[in-house]
């Protein structure tokens, strides 16, 4: 235990066990599963100011809160930093049964941009058309009751949506294996998710930020502890999250700015190439953060069958740490996006540069 406010955190195992209470999004490379190993991590590197650089889920911003760290949590999606407002930023504010009756009443003006925009893409009229009326009244809200909101919605999407991912479309029955999730009206689930993040909310008694940042435009600050989980670029396929989750960053923010590509079936919005993009850029964006946040400690999660692999890794850290460790924990991914995606067994590194 290297800092003295340690003694007044929770052990690291009562962390991840209160931070799986964190509501759940389906998000490729999630670190749900790898709490337990992450709160060991981060108990052994003590202090009081964490970076959670590319925050997906949230899952692990939530985690550095409930172990008593001031945390930024930064993702290049405004999504991410929405649920990040709501669960790791605010400290009290729920949403009451007033606002939810008010959110699931009558609409309070006449939009209907999403079932004019995904009609016969996602979800039935009726969905869609709930998502239009909640907005509506979503607009009139401000603060972290506004952000408990949109997090709920986005969740009720995600979770209604088969896989949780946005690239399939149209008639998905074949997809309808009697899951409650997928049977749920919208209006139902979003009820039941505002519970969740309802439940979510505790006061750590730490200030915590949220940002939605490329990395590189975030500034060389020096944290205690600097967490980065960024897209690993997989062999094949890619690593794009604005392909699979673009509906859910558009309800985000009710598609306000964006420009939807309409010749898509799935009616995107384009994605931002960064050197994390790319298999043939994603050392040069690796060196640039490992050096931006090389006077922190740098955590650093990575997988065995994502490039560039483990001994490049080490050695890039190398360049700016003295001391690196890694940790090979077994992990069994869920994910797919096609019927060829399989249960496979990898192992997820963990990189701890001192
Ligand atoms: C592996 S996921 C993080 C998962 C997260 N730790 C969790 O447990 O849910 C990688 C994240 O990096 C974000 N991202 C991708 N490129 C980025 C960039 N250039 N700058 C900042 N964030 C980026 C993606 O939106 C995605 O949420």
């Amino acid at each position: 235990m290297a800092s003295p406010h340690l003694e007044s955190m929770p052990v690291a195992a009562t962390a991840a066990q209160r931070a799986a209470v964190f509501p759940r999004v389906r998000w490729m490379g999630s670190k749900y599963k790898l709490l337990p190993h992450l709160a060991d991590v981060f108990e052994e590197i003590g202090g009081k100011t964490a970076l959670d650089a590319f925050s997906g889920s949230g899952v692990v911003s939530y985690l550095l809160k409930q172990q008593g760290y001031a945390v930024h949590s930064n993702d290049y999606l405004g999504f991410p930093a929405t649920v990040a407002k709501a669960g790791v930023v605010n400290h009290a504010t729920r949403l009451t049964a007033g606002d939810v009756d008010r959110i699931i009443g009558p609409r309070a003006d006449d939009r209907d941009f999403i079932q004019r925009t995904f009609s016969g893409v996602f979800f039935t009229a009726e969905d869609l058309g709930f998502l239009d009326s909640a907005w509506s009244h979503i607009d009139n809200l401000r603060g972290h009751k506004r952000a408990i909101a949109i997090a709920a919605l986005c969740l009720a999407a995600a979770r209604k949506q088969p896989r949780g991912v946005f690239t399939l479309t149209g008639d998905l029955s074949r997809y309808d294996d009697g899951r409650r999730d997928l049977r749920l009206s919208l209006r139902d689930h979003f009820v039941e998710r505002v519970e969740d993040y309802n439940r979510a909310v505790f006061n750590s008694g730490q200030a915590c930020v949220a940002t939605a940042r490329e990395i590189s435009e975030l500034e060389p600050k020096k944290y205690d502890l600097v967490y980065l989980d960024p897209p690993y670029a997989p062999p094949a396929d890619d690593n794009d999250y604005t392909k699979r989750f673009h509906f859910l960053e558009g309800l985000s923010r009710y598609w306000v700015g964006d420009i939807i590509m309409h010749e898509t079936k799935s009616k995107k919005i384009p994605k931002r190439v960064t050197n994390f993009s790319s298999r043939r850029t994603i050392e040069v964006g690796l060196r640039d953060v490992f050096k931006k946040f090389h006077d922190s400690t740098i955590v650093l999660s990575y997988s065995s069958n994502a490039l560039p692999d483990r001994a490049t890794l080490e050695a890039l850290l190398r360049e700016f740490k003295a001391d690196v460790e890694v940790r090979a924990i077994e992990h069994t991914y869920h994910y797919g996006t096609h019927s060829a995606a399989k249960r496979r067994s990898v192992d997820e590194y963990i990189f701890i540069a001192r």
